[in-house]
């Protein structure tokens, strides 16, 4: 039977989304279109997907699982560009983003892309093929200091020095049983059940898709595009990304990120965002029981606040989506009604007259 990727958290995310029919959602990690499926479903009808990924395979295999659906848009890209992707394609504002980081098991299974230490193959870890840097680049080209705060930082691995020490003296390095063997070795061999160069594979993925990096900039972009009552959701599988995605939705949370020796405020912080769940969400034990791969996720989910200005320019973003003016989609009617009212109230002449012109039909 082929390799499928069970979506992860899947209850937990629609209900933190709070998808609704009619609304327009992001994915920003399709995947094999899992979670995509789930959101289609719940938002039907008139429910609208943009679906991301970086990896051109995982969109091919998206697109044909999710052909029954008409209303959605399937982009090979990466998140990192998000604004830049969702204005292209008119996808703003948004009721939801979804981000569920990682690898797929469609990943893992295909033995040449050199994801897992299971198979021999190439040392390649890109989500995306037409990126020029491969693991075996790392491997065989950084200096041994380089490779081992590499691994020290992105592995969390104790045994960084010793890894990169070995690395150094036996590469040039090609395929990923020959650098599980220099692991393995360089640790002193095997201990408990997870493989001893699972923290190795972790950092060298991490580094060639820059993925804590992408994640950063990605976050800060899925707020700007989030409308009204907007929610971000985010499936993490390490602590190192879980440390990010806590501590960028705690400080948009916050109204003032001032250090607690500032006497007043003077960073004119606001916050932008609301907790939904205080604390982190994590598998039942039902669902650890069926997918055992889910045992180290993470699901956080934070609500937008909107500001006047905020509330402003979300207004004329309508007014670029043609979607969202030709069919009401979504946005609840009372609080398109009461937006529009405070943008009227609030704006000039000229504005008004762009606003009509972007023809938002009540
Ligand atoms: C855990 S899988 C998502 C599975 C999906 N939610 C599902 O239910 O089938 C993570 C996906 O995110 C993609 N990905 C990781 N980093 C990315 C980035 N910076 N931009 C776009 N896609 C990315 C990977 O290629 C992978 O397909």
């Amino acid at each position: 039977m082929a390799p499928v990727h069970i979506p992860v958290l899947a209850e937990e995310t629609i209900k933190a989304l709070a998808v609704q029919p009619g609304g327009r959602y992001i994915d920003c990690t399709l995947g094999g279109g899992g979670h995509a499926a789930n959101i289609l479903e719940h938002s039907s009808p008139g429910g609208q997907l943009l679906g991301i990924d970086a990896d051109p395979k995982a969109v091919e295999t998206a697109m044909q699982n999710l052909a029954r659906y008409d209303s959605i848009t399937l982009v090979n890209a990466n998140f990192v560009n998000l604004e830049a992707i969702c204005y292209k394609y008119d996808f703003v504002p948004v009721h939801g983003i979804l981000f569920d980081l990682g690898l797929s098991s469609l990943q893992l299974a295909e033995s040449e892309r050199g994801f897992s230490f299971q198979q021999k193959a190439p040392l390649d870890m890109r989500f995306n093929p037409d990126q020029e840097q491969t693991a075996a680049d790392i491997v065989n080209s950084y200096s041994e200091a380089e490779l081992a705060r590499l691994i020290k930082l992105y592995g969390e691995e104790i045994y960084s020095r010793a890894i990169a020490r070995r690395i150094v003296q036996e590469r040039p390095l090609n395929t990923t049983t020959e650098l599980a063997r220099i692991v393995e070795r360089a640790v002193g061999g095997r201990r408990g059940k997870i493989h001893p160069a699972t923290k190795t594979f972790q950092a060298l993925r991490i580094a060639v898709n820059h993925e804590l990096e992408n994640l950063e900039s990605a976050l800060k972009q899925a707020v700007n595009l989030l409308g009204y009552e907007g929610k971000l959701v985010v499936i993490s599988y390490h602590s190192l990304e879980d440390r990010i995605v806590k501590h960028f939705m705690q400080q948009e949370a916050k109204d003032c990120i001032c250090p607690p020796t500032t006497p007043t405020c003077v960073c004119g912080h606001t916050a932008r965002l609301k907790l939904i769940n205080k604390r982190v969400i994590t598998p039942s034990e039902e669902e650890l029981k069926d997918n055992p791969r889910s045992r180290s996720a993470k699901l956080r989910a934070a609500e937008r606040i909107i500001t006047e200005d905020e509330h402003y320019n979300l207004v004329e973003r309508l007014g670029s989506a043609p979607e969202v003016k030709a069919n009401g989609n979504g946005w609840r009617r009372p609080t398109l009604l009461k937006m529009l009212r405070a943008a009227f109230d609030t704006v000039s002449t000229g504005s008004n007259t762009a606003l009509r012109q972007g023809g938002l039909n009540m």
